[in-house]
């Protein structure tokens, strides 16, 4: 059974939960779980200005996604950060090039999943995974979320992300905060759970 993790990550905060639902879905037995990032878009004069260039040089050597790989994948695990309460623009052009796919009907009944990042605690994070479960959708998946099984959402001791709709974490108004540790387990139980369900979809019998 296979997962695929799909990813684009400017500042580091969704590749740090990308490991994080890796682990998660690595540790249902039987799954093969890879991690891949989309294509940027931005010339590298403006990831300097913006201050990413050294994070994005460290996220070099993860693979850039190919089309064959979400058709040969029984589950793909997607995660965003958000722009303007939609998902990034990079993962929209990413996605807008799947229309082969989409004809042939390649990822119907397939298992569709998304996690997501904002700089601010209410910037957006339920929109851009619900706006983006649109396009799965499209596609035909079966979307899977974040359900209350995972405990660590209700609470509300700590500023936390994660929501039935998918895990998160909050950037921080200057990106400097790091996904917390009830953040990671939030996409390490999303990760468990996809792997879970893929499994029984797709078991050989
Ligand atoms: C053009 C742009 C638009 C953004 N829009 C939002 C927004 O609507 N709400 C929000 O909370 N954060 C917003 N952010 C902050 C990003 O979501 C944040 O930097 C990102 O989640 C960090 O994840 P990453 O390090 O994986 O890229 C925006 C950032 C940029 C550059």
């Amino acid at each position: 059974m296979n997962v695929l993790i799909v990813y684009y990550s400017l500042y580091g905060h969704i590749y740090r939960m990308a490991e994080a639902v890796q682990e998660g879905a690595g540790s249902v037995v039987g799954a093969d779980v890879r991690i891949r990032r989309v294509p940027e878009t931005l010339p590298e004069e403006v990831l300097k200005k913006m201050g990413a260039l050294e994070v994005q040089k460290s996220m070099a050597h993860v693979p850039v996604c190919q089309m064959e790989e979400l058709a040969a994948a029984d589950a793909v695990i997607f995660g965003a950060p958000t722009r303007f309460g939609n998902m990034c623009g990079q993962m929209r052009q990413f996605l807008d090039a799947t229309g082969g796919l989409w004809a042939k009907g390649a990822l119907v009944g397939k298992v569709g999943s998304v996690f997501t990042s904002s700089g601010t605690q209410h910037g957006g994070q339920e929109s851009t995974l619900l706006t983006f479960h649109v396009t799965l959708l499209h596609h035909g998946m079966v979307i899977v979320g974040l359900p209350y099984a995972f405990a660590g959402q209700t609470r509300i001791d700590e500023i936390t992300g994660g929501s039935p709709y998918g895990a998160s974490t909050i950037a921080g108004g200057d990106g400097k905060r790091m996904p917390s540790e009830n953040e990671l387990a939030a996409a390490r139980f999303q990760g468990r759970h996809v792997a879970e369900i893929a499994t029984k979809l797709f078991r050989k019998a």
